[in-house]
């Protein structure tokens, strides 16, 4: 039976010039390297010029996959972008990106599902792109989480960083078979009960301010775990595939021992599991797209390749998702 894919025709990435390393956060909080990258695994972080908001970032990643995927700015009909830390409250940092790319008159609009944005914003897209009202979609996962660090908490502020990620995603056909290029199956949570375990104490119609990122880190490390390996598996389910089938896992760059415990729990080759969070750290929902981008880059997920997204994060949210490239 014929269907209509959504197939990742293009990735792109972006990180903020200004580097602030382990060493450097060391002389304003009481921590050093050693705790950092034992308990974490991150080196450095990226972080936004006072200049540049959340929107110069995405459209930096966006033009990037644009390129790659060979399309320019007029033939975007769709832009989606997931953020925790958008330019304004409103419009949308959507919207502002289209204005900035000179995309044409299209659907744009942001999706908010902290650390897990990814994930669900490219499970939307697939609905418009699948269905016929998307023939040329840009996801983005863009964030400056600097904006969000109480710089007196050592818990939080070693943890964070700004960047981008995007990817175009384009209408393909397949049979309807997990051997189809394109977007298979994905999962999507969220537990509400869970909101104190990570939030920002701010918002427009709470202080009017807006605030700064709390977290019961070790309580979010465990649900972590666990939730993000059920998800693998249903994404997987939904796919028609087995877990270990899959080719190549790019988990949020949250933790370098989430990332380790998750593939134990599901038994993953450590091999397959892409990891960029030594280099920019937590970058919420742009760290998927830029771990995405590093690995396709440097050739390791290659056309036709199984890959398996997934993340964890504020809400509690939590989702995964299959495609092949
Ligand atoms: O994006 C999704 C959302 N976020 C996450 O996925 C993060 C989830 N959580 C984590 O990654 C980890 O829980 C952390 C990295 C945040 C913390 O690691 P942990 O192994 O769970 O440490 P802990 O919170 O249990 O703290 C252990 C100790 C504490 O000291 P005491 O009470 O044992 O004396 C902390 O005060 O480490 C201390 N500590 C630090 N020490 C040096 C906490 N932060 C730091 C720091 N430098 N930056």
């Amino acid at each position: 039976m014929s269907v209509i894919r959504s197939a990742v025709t293009g990735v792109g990435a972006y990180l903020p010039e200004r580097v602030v390393t382990n060493a450097e956060l060391s002389e304003i909080v009481d921590t050093s390297d050693e705790w950092i990258q034992e308990r974490t695994g991150i080196r450095q972080r990226h972080r936004a010029a006072d200049d540049q908001p959340t929107s110069d970032l995405a459209v930096e990643a966006a033009r990037k996959a644009l390129a790659a995927a060979g399309k320019t700015p007029a033939d975007v009909d769709l832009i989606i972008v997931a953020t925790t830390t958008p330019d304004m409250t409103f419009p949308s940092t959507a919207s502002i990106v289209q204005r900035k790319i000179l995309a044409p008159t299209c659907i744009a609009f942001d999706v908010q599902a902290v650390c897990t944005g990814f994930v669900y914003a490219i499970s939307v897209a697939d609905g418009f792109v699948a269905r016929g009202h998307a023939k040329c979609a840009l996801v983005i996962g863009a964030e400056e989480m600097s904006r969000l660090m109480d710089w007196t908490d050592r818990s939080t502020c070693v943890l964070f960083g700004d960047g981008a990620g995007a990817v175009v995603l384009e209408p393909v056909e397949g049979q309807g078979t997990p051997a189809d290029r394109g977007i298979l199956g994905f999962s999507l949570r969220s537990d509400g009960t869970k909101t104190d375990l990570l939030y920002v104490d701010g918002g427009p119609s709470t202080t009017g301010t807006v605030g700064h990122l709390r977290m019961a880190g070790n309580q979010v490390f465990r649900h972590a775990v666990v939730n993000i390996a059920e998800a693998v598996t249903s994404a997987a389910a939904a796919a028609g595939v087995e877990v270990s089938e899959v080719d190549w896992f790019v988990p949020h760059q949250a933790n370098q021992r989430i990332i380790r415990g998750v593939g134990e729990r599901l038994g993953l080759d450590e091999n397959k599991v892409v990891s960029t969070v030594a280099d920019h750290a937590n970058t919420s929902a742009a760290s998927i797209p830029l771990a995405l981008d590093a690995a396709i880059r440097d050739g390791r997920i290659k056309r036709g390749d199984l890959v398996l997204l997934e993340a964890m994060g504020g809400g509690l949210t939590w989702g995964a998702c299959a495609f092949r490239l």
